[in-house]
């Protein structure tokens, strides 16, 4: 049981509590479900043929990487990594990998798949790890992207949506361990 209070789980609507803050509706259910859509066709379509290796980084992948995959028609694998930057609604700029893969990705089509790209450095930081396996390609898929605070020049090819630089919530993304049970997308009340 959560040891802090939360409003309950729903589609509606409504503002949101999580542990301190205030969080507002931001992206519906049905509109994720729709960019979703669109990058598995795109993804259905660019890897025709092929076997692909899904790589999510939890634990915020959890709610995306089940709905992109239901929607995907090749033959392929997923499997997960565990990696840490945040503290709170703040990036720390340091990177720990909690898990990483058991198994080499040589030779393999590679898509990684993130809740949110932020400033990147969780991202390139497993991507540069990954390219010295010599995968025969590597892309990277995420939900969320926030352009204003992107750094790196990794390029990031599938974004099911971009957003404003603000601090979000929801479909797996969460302040401090909590918030990830939503539906949809809430963004912090200013
Ligand atoms: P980056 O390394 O700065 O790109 O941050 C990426 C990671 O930080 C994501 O995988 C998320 O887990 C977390 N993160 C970044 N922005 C947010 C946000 O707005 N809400 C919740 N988590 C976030
Ligand atoms: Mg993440």
């Amino acid at each position: 049981m959560p040891t802090t209070p939360q409003t309950p789980c729903s589609s509606s609507a409504k503002p949101i509590q999580v542990k301190d803050l205030t969080f507002v509706p931001y992206v519906s259910e049905s509109e994720l479900l729709e960019a979703i859509d669109r990058i598995a066709q795109q993804i259905n379509t660019e890897y025709q043929g092929k076997e692909v290796l899904f790589v999510g980084v939890l634990n915020g992948v959890f709610m995306f990487s089940s709905d992109l995959l239901k929607r995907i028609d090749l033959n392929c694998q997923i499997n997960f990594v565990k990696l840490s930057s945040y503290d709170g609604t703040q990036s720390t700029e340091k990177v720990k990998q909690l898990f990483g893969l058991s198994e080499s990705v040589e030779g393999k089509h590679v898509i990684l798949i993130e809740d949110i790209v932020d400033t990147g450095i969780t991202i390139e930081g497993l991507y540069n790890d990954l390219m010295k396996q010599n995968p025969a390609s590597l892309e990277i898929c995420t939900l969320l992207f926030k352009p204003d605070k992107y750094t790196k020049i990794v390029p990031i090819r599938y974004v099911a949506k971009s957003v404003a630089n603000e601090f979000v919530v929801g479909y797996g993304l969460d302040y401090d361990g909590y918030g990830r049970n939503f539906p949809m997308i809430y963004q912090l009340q200013s």
